[in-house]
């Protein structure tokens, strides 16, 4: 019987469709509550003809110990850096995932951090819900300057919303979408030191990358505005902890908002849980009702297309779809 592991927790605790469109494959699904590290990613490997995974860390060695019996792998969820693509492909295991479902979801959690930190609006909630009534002033969003890293399918979003808050709106990509800059009368910044040099408000989009990795950092800090609000809904390695924690704590970053950390779940002890100014979510930004469900079924789809031997929706690399399994 065809075994496929599932790992992602949103999927597995939101209803849909995706349930009985998976349980129509047949297979025997194993859940796991991830994101799985690497060592219990190596555990598992072996005993499944199929992933579907999120944020697992799917490494080389675990692609080596899941081999030969693991065929396919369908991603739920756009980032892919936790897995190694380049070994997925030599070993000729289809990588799917699923680019074009939550990008609007990601782009209001954007907005739901950047405007808490300019309205102080979780220590207020918290005053108040202790029974003390302390009223603090907080800023406007209109008229500032936000700079996007990413143009991409969020940053896009974020852009039109960021002109419908009356937004001075300015980005760097290393793809420039020319045709939608110029609609949306979006201004390209020549490189990120200029991005930096202009943005009231940084929101970060891109990909993680080994060139984005740390971009913001001890060096790349002194760059950016006095006071800049910097808001991550992207992966948290594109920021240093560290030196995020020490800018916080100068007042040189204004605020923090992020969505996600390089270690997740963190420590208890993490550098950013009890930074000043820093409001920290649990990776939720794509988690609504709405936009689980549509990722889930993209997911499902790419895996039993697979499985059937024919093409998913959206594929990351080049491997050829094995022989129809079920
Ligand atoms: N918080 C969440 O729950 C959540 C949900 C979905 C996606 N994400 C993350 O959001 C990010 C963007 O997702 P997307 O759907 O918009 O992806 P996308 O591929 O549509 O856009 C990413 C953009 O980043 C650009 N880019 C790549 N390298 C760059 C660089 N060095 N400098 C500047 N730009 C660069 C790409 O050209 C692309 O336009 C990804 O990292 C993804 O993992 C997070």
């Amino acid at each position: 019987m065809i075994r496929i592991l599932l790992s992602t927790t949103s999927y597995q605790d939101i209803p849909g469709p995706h349930h009985d469109l998976l349980a129509s494959s047949g297979a025997e699904v194993v859940l796991e509550r991830g994101p799985l590290s690497e060592a219990r990613m190596l555990e598992l490997a072996g005993d499944f003809d199929a992933f579907l995974c999120g944020d697992d860390v799917i490494t080389r060695a675990v692609l080596d110990k899941a081999t030969p019996r693991l065929k396919i792998i369908s991603k739920y969820g756009i980032g892919v850096d936790k897995i190694d693509v380049e070994a997925c492909t030599e070993m000729g295991i289809p990588l799917s995932f699923c680019p074009g479902v939550n990008h609007t979801t990601v782009a209001e959690h954007t907005f739901a951090l950047m405007l808490a930190l300019f309205r102080h609006l979780v220590e207020e909630a918290n005053y108040c819900a202790e029974g003390v009534w302390k009223r603090m002033t907080g800023h406007e969003i209109m008229g500032k300057t936000i700079g996007i890293v990413g143009l991409g399918r969020i940053g896009r979003e974020v852009a039109l919303r960021a002109k419908a808050f009356g937004l001075k709106v300015i980005a760097y990509d290393v793809y420039w979408p020319v045709e939608f800059a110029e609609a949306n009368d979006i201004e390209r910044a020549s490189g990120l030191t200029q991005l930096f040099r202009q943005a009231d408000i940084l929101s970060l989009h891109s990909n993680l990358t080994e060139e984005t990795r740390d971009m913001i950092d001890a060096r790349s800090i002194p760059n950016l505005k006095d006071g800049v609000v910097i808001i991550n809904c992207a992966r948290g390695e594109l920021v240093n902890s560290v030196d995020m924690a020490a800018g916080l704590a100068s007042g040189k970053i204004a605020g923090y908002g992020a969505d996600v950390l390089d270690e997740e779940p963190p420590a208890a002890d993490h550098v950013l849980l009890k930074a000043p100014n820093c409001i920290v979510t649990p990776h939720i930004g794509s988690r609504t009702y709405e936009s689980v469900v549509r990722q889930a079924m993209m997911a499902t789809e790419n895996l039993i297309n697979m499985l059937k031997g024919e093409k998913p929706l959206a594929q990351v690399n080049e491997a050829p779809i094995p022989a129809a399994m079920i």
